[in-house]
């Protein structure tokens, strides 16, 4: 099949590769140049080769929502990469499929409907309230390193039912040594087992002892003496499968650690691309200063009850998402062959979905580089394919906690903007943008706190 299908269609082409190990050291290089490029020379459909692995990078929305959406049965997650962090994740909800994907799934979604979350907008208020009470103003802060802490602490509030002040820094430390190992991992292509002594293997082995120590702790502060609460972990402890067995202990090990990494590490790079773009657009800020003052009035505090008329600070998220996307790359592999944009699949290509590209490209974007919030304002523009703006994924694999990142997001700056601006120092050269497992600034990014009222 495979070879018959390549036959009857027309070539497509690509870029240039090495002999061995095709377009890998060309990606390893620079991600997104490397995409970007592919896009803008080679269109919708450009095919590529990792090593000996067959990869297809779709670039059209419409190509994008048959992968995960009408075509999704035809896919899982890329096994190539998800296998490289499969003592991270274990079998939690990211990386669990079949039957245990779907009774994790069932169990834990009620827990991310907005009714729900919107209990929790106290907790991460207070959590805000709690950073911007140490700010001093005038002082320079590192906006990354504040908003990977304040989100650490909110998932694990939220989450968890639980204060982490003892271990965030463990954490934090497991989830910087984790992607960073991950990281190379991917760029390398070349699978060493986790065995081997090497380097990377003993921080990435350090990582995962991290991660089950932190989870270990969370589960013994939660449960001595357990007091039932409205989390999600007391929901999952609580919880009996069909025979009334709660549920495996490595599995809710698995959970945990899910959890906490997808749960804090893409919100805080959200939050940061968010104060990033504002304090480089005065007029921008000024706007979402005026919303949030007009919205809460007299009130010093916003709440659930504020989130639907914070909408420019929410529009200003959006399009944070759409320039510098927290997750900018997914890959799914099919497991049988299909046809994705007209183009017949063989069974195991890797098919790559970049926000990055996706996100700017001037057919569905009026002036793609510019951060330009306003453009949310009217709603989603139907004329817009609906997967040319996809920062949560899509499909029923879609981002179970984005409701969630959204309202902590909107919270969050809301509580901050309340009291404080942030401003560039001057001089202030453009923060790039660095791939790894996620979007991450390279380098700090470091703002200037102004203090508005006390
Ligand atoms: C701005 C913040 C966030 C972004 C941009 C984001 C992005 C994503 C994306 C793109 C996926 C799908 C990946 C794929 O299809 O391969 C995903 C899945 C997931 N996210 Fe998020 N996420 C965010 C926040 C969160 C939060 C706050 C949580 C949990 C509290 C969370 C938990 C998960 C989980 C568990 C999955 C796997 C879902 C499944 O496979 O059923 N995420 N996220």
């Amino acid at each position: 099949m495979a070879g018959r299908t390549e036959v009857a269609q027309p070539k497509l082409s690509g870029p240039k590769r090495n002999l061995v190990l095709g377009h890998l050291p060309a990606f390893a290089a620079d991600m997104l140049g490397f995409l970007r490029r592919c896009a803008d020379e080679h269109g919708d459909i450009v095919p590529l080769r990792f090593g000996l692995a067959r990869a297809v990078l779709f670039n059209h929305p419409d190509q994008i929502e048959e992968v995960l959406l009408t075509r999704h049965q035809d896919f899982v997650r890329y096994r190539f990469f998800w296998r490289h962090v499969t003592k991270i994740f274990g079998n939690g909800l990211l990386t669990s499929t079949g039957e245990t994907w779907r009774l994790q799934h069932a169990l834990m979604a009620p827990a991310f409907r907005a009714d729900r979350l919107a209990a929790s907008a106290e907790d991460i208020v207070a959590c805000a309230e709690q950073l911007s009470e140490r700010w001093q103003d005038g002082a320079e802060c590192d906006v990354r390193d504040q908003m990977t802490r304040l989100t650490l602490r909110i998932a694990a509030r939220v989450l968890f039912g639980l204060d982490l002040d003892d271990d965030a820094d463990g954490i934090t430390r497991a989830v910087d040594r984790g992607i960073a190992e991950v990281s190379d991992r991917f760029k390398r292509g070349l699978f060493l087992p986790d065995w081997l002594p090497t380097a990377g293997n003993r921080r990435y082995m350090a990582a995962v002892r991290d991660f089950d120590d932190a989870a270990a702790a969370i589960l013994a502060k939660r449960q001595t003496p357990f007091q039932p609460g409205s989390d999600l972990l007391s929901a999952l402890l609580q919880s009996r499968d069909g025979r009334g067995q709660p549920i495996d202990r490595r599995l809710l090990r698995d959970q945990i650690v899910t959890l906490l990494l997808a749960g804090h590490e893409t919100t805080a790079l959200a939050l940061t691309w968010t104060l990033y773009l504002l304090s480089r657009h005065p007029e921008a800020a000024a706007r979402v200063e005026d919303e949030v003052d007009a919205v809460l009035g007299h009130e010093l505090r916003p709440g659930a009850g504020h989130l639907d008329r914070l909408r420019y600070l929410s529009c200003s998220v959006n399009e944070a998402m759409r320039l510098y996307p927290p997750v900018f790359l997914i890959g799914r592999e099919n497991v049988r062959d299909v046809e994705i944009g007209r183009r017949l699949l063989p069974a195991g290509t890797i098919c790559l979905l970049s926000q990055w590209v996706v996100h700017r490209d001037p057919r569905f974007w009026r002036d793609p580089n510019s951060f330009k919030p306003e453009r949310w304002e009217a709603g989603t523009d139907p004329a817009r394919p609906r997967y040319a703006y996809f920062p949560f994924g899509g499909g029923p694999r879609i981002c179970i906690g984005r409701s969630f990142a959204m309202i902590e997001a909107v919270l969050v700056l809301a509580t901050l903007f309340r009291r404080f601006r942030l401003v560039a120092s001057w001089p202030a050269p453009p923060v790039e943008p660095c791939p790894s497992i996620t979007l991450r600034p390279a380098g700090a990014v470091r703002l200037v706190v102004s203090r508005r009222r006390s």
